[in-house]
C-alpha cells in the first residue's frame, strides 16, 4: 500500500504568468497536475498517480466540482494499493473544501490538501515545495497510522476543520483560527512540534454530494446593517426558489446589529435556518444560554455555510 494519488483542481499552484518578477500578474489553473508533479525532482521516484479532477480558480469553487472531487476521492481511498491522497487546490476557498472533506471522509487514510501563494512561473514559486511536503506528509502519516483531512502549507500541517487563509499576500498565509498546527515539516520531511491524534474525520460519506445544493447565503453584520439584504433575499426567494439557510458573520462573539436582528425574525418565521458565526479571525462563537440562533464554534463563516448545507441535507 504505497501509491499516492494526486488530484488536481487548479489554483495558483497551477498558475502561470509572463514575467517571473511580477508574480501577481498571472492566471490561475493553467498547468495540469501531471506538469506540477514533473516539476518536483524529489518526487521522481515516488509511486504517484496524477488525476485532473477540475481546473478552476478556487474563487469559482462549486458544489459540482466538490461532487467530482468526492467521486474521485471515494474511488482512490478505497484502493488497497493507495496510502493516501494529495489534493492541489487554490488558496482562496481551501478552508471550505478542507472542512467539507473533513466532514465527509470515511476511513483512516490521510487526505492532504496543498496550494501555493505564487504561480508556478514566479521566482519565489512555493508550489513545488508545498507539493513535495504534502506527498511526504501522506507517506509519513500513513507510516504513523495517522488519517484524516489536513492541509500542508509553508512547512505546517493544519487540521482540515481549522485551516483558513489569514493573509492575502504572504507565503505564510494560513493559520488554524487560533489553534496550533498539527506539526511543522522541514524541507527534509522531518516533523517537529507534533500534535496527535489528528482530529477524526466525520465519516458522513459521499452520498450527500449527489443531492441538489440547498441555498444557504452569508450575511455580515456591520455598522448600519439593517437587514436590507435579508429582505431582498426573501423577496427574491419568493420568485426563484427557497432560501433554506443563512449564516451570519456577526461582530465579536457573533453579535448582530439590532436592525439586522429585527429582520432576521421574518426570515426565521419563513422557515430559514439561521446560524451565527463571527467575522473575527480567532475565537469563534461558542453556544451560550438564551441563544436565539445556533452558534458555529470555531468555523469561519464560509465553513459554517458548508456545515449548514450539510445539516440541511441531513448530515
Ligand atoms: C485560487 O484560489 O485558485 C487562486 C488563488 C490562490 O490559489 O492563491
Amino acid at each position: 500500500m504505497q501509491n499516492i494519488v494526486i488530484l488536481g483542481t487548479g489554483g495558483t499552484i497551477a498558475g502561470t504568468g509572463q514575467d517571473p518578477e511580477r508574480s501577481w500578474q498571472y492566471k490561475a489553473a493553467q498547468l495540469s497536475v501531471a506538469q506540477l508533479v514533473d516539476a518536483v525532482p524529489e518526487l521522481r521516484h515516488v509511486p504517484l498517480e496524477a488525476v485532473q479532477v477540475a481546473q478552476v480558480d478556487s474563487k469559482d469553487m462549486s458544489w459540482a466540482v466538490w461532487r467530482e472531487l468526492g467521486r474521485e476521492l471515494q474511488k482512490h481511498l478505497a484502493r488497497e494499493d493507495v496510502a493516501g491522497v494529495v489534493i492541489t487546490h487554490g488558496t482562496d476557498t481551501l478552508d471550505e473544501t478542507a472542512y467539507l472533506l473533513h466532514r465527509l471522509v470515511d476511513g483512516d487514510k490521510p487526505v492532504v490538501l496543498t496550494a501555493a501563494m505564487r504561480p508556478a512561473t514566479a521566482l519565489d514559486a512555493d508550489g513545488p515545495g508545498n507539493l513535495r511536503d504534502a506527498v511526504r506528509v501522506v507517506q509519513e502519516a500513513a507510516q504513523r497510522g495517522l488519517g484524516g483531512v489536513v492541509a500542508v502549507l509553508h512547512g505546517r500541517i493544519w487540521a482540515g476543520a481549522q485551516v483558513r487563509k489569514a493573509c492575502s499576500s504572504e507565503l505564510d498565509a494560513f493559520d488554524g483560527g487560533g489553534k496550533p498546527p498539527l506539526a511543522l515539516v522541514d524541507d527534509q520531511g522531518q516533523w517537529s512540534n507534533v500534535v496527535t491524534p489528528w482530529p477524526a474525520s466525520g465519516g458522513a460519506g459521499w452520498q450527500v454530494l449527489a443531492s441538489p445544493l440547498p441555498r444557504v447565503e452569508i450575511i455580515t453584520s456591520h455598522a448600519d446593517a439593517d437587514g436590507w439584504l435579508v429582505e431582498a433575499a426573501l423577496a427574491h426567494a419568493r420568485q426563484n426558489g427557497p432560501l433554506k439557510g443563512l449564516v451570519l458573520a456577526g461582530t465579536g462573539h457573533g453579535t448582530l446589529h439590532k436592525g439586522l436582528e429585527a429582520v432576521l425574525a421574518h426570515a426565521a418565521a419563513q422557515g430559514v435556518t439561521i446560524w451565527r458565526s463571527s467575522r473575527v479571525a480567532r475565537g469563534g462563537v461558542g453556544s451560550r444560554e438564551g441563544d436565539v440562533f445556533a452558534a458555529c464554534g470555531d468555523l469561519t463563516p464560509a465553513q459554517a455555510r458548508v456545515a449548514l448545507v450539510l445539516y440541511l441535507l441531513g448530515v
